[in-house]
């Protein structure tokens, strides 16, 4: 099954495409994952990119679907994938459009005080990129990915001032993808403002459907 996940910053796009590539065996691919290993590994193209995500700026759209592209063409990626960030603007889309076709766009829908709440008590495995919150979702050990044992980190692009900036970039770039994608009756609307086994429920009837 070929899936997006669509939804503003801290809406538990990763949380929520961690728990469905269990749920269905197939890859989790998150852009923003993608482009943090790169610069972690101080990559060329992680060098182009730190300072833009850093401010919560997009990465320019060619860097961004070439990375996807090449990302979808791997064996892993023949019967279905999850899009967790990508597209983000309908420039990215309409490119996505010629590569493949997508079965659901999954919408994550979350009051802005919400996002500012989940991001900036947010913690992530630098390792396997997996997402925890200090309050609502934390580790089993403190600090310490239950999956593979990592410190976690903050991200840089969760300061109060950043998170800002991501979501106001949001509403103008990547919003207008709900509309795009209610066109072509792809978009299923899932209110996410609940804890994450009712989310996660609330998706399982979309794709059992
Ligand atoms: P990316 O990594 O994609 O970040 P994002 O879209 O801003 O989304 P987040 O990862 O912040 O949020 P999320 O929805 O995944 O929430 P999460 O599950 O972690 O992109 C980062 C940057 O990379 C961009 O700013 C850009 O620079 C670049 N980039 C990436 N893709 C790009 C593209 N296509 N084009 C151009 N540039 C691109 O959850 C958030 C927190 O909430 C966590 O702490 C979690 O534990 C908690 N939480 C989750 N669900 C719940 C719940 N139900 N209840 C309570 N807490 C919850």
């Amino acid at each position: 099954m070929k899936l997006i996940f669509l939804g503003p910053p801290g809406a538990g796009k990763g949380t929520m495409a961690a728990r469905v590539k269990e749920y269905l065996g197939i890859p989790h691919i998150s852009t923003g994952n993608l482009f943090r290993e790169n610069v972690a590994e101080k990559t060329q193209l992680g060098m182009q990119v730190k300072e833009i995500m850093e401010q919560g700026n997009l990465v320019p759209d060619d860097l961004t679907i070439a990375i996807v592209k090449e990302r979808l063409s791997r064996p892993d990626a023949e019967k279905g994938f999850i899009l967790d960030g990508f597209p983000r603007t309908i420039l990215q889309a309409e490119a996505l459009e010629k590569m493949t076709s997508i079965k659901h766009v999954l919408n994550l829908i979350c009051p802005d005080r919400e996002l500012i709440r989940r991001l900036t008590g947010r913690r992530f495995c630098p390792a396997c990129g997996r997402s925890y919150h200090v309050e609502f979702i934390p580790p089993k050990q403190e600090n310490i990915c239950d999956d593979d044992g990592h410190q976690l980190s903050i991200r840089d692009d969760d300061t109060l001032e950043a998170v800002q900036n991501r979501l106001n970039v949001y509403m103008e770039k990547t919003r207008p993808l709900i509309e795009w994608y209610e066109n072509r009756g792809l978009l299923r609307n899932i209110e996410a403002d609940v804890p994450p086994d009712t989310v996660f429920e609330r998706i399982q009837a979309v794709l059992n459907k």
